[in-house]
């Protein structure tokens, strides 16, 4: 019997997206607003939700305060109050759109979690846009 369990998160960080292969006139006509130089920043909601099986000596899916430290570690101190473009490895040559935010944070919580488990991002950008991962 599966169940699925959730652990929120939020944080705040700078980005710009701005494709390097494209002149400034390309990348303002794909990318509008958030092509500003000085870029800007978001209030990330993340919500991590994570299937599996009870274990029934615990009566959990996963401790979730071993998934909370784990986005701590591998999300919130990488990312939160940072410039995606310039103060993280990650999106050095990934654009940070939300899309690439959620691969790249699946990738990093996936490591930490036995193949028992399925593991799905959710991350909304602003209250009206959210993205999923994988669907
Ligand atoms: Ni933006």
């Amino acid at each position: 019997m599966k169940v699925a369990v959730y652990r929120q998160a939020h944080f705040n960080a700078a980005h710009r997206l701005y494709n390097k292969n494209w002149d400034e006139e390309k990348n303002e006509r794909v990318f509008g607003l958030c092509n500003n130089p000085n870029f800007h920043g978001h209030n990330y909601q993340l919500i991590v939700k994570v299937v599996g099986e009870v274990d029934p000596q615990t009566g959990y899916v996963i401790d979730l305060k071993r998934l909370k430290n784990i986005i701590e570690k591998e999300v919130l101190i990488r990312f939160d109050h940072k410039n995606l473009n310039l103060d993280t490895e990650e999106f050095k040559d990934r654009i940070p759109t939300a899309e690439n935010i959620a691969i790249v944070i699946h990738g990093l919580i996936r490591q930490h979690l036995g193949k028992q488990y399925d593991l799905q991002i959710k991350l909304y950008e602003t209250d009206r846009n959210m993205v999923e991962y994988p669907v």
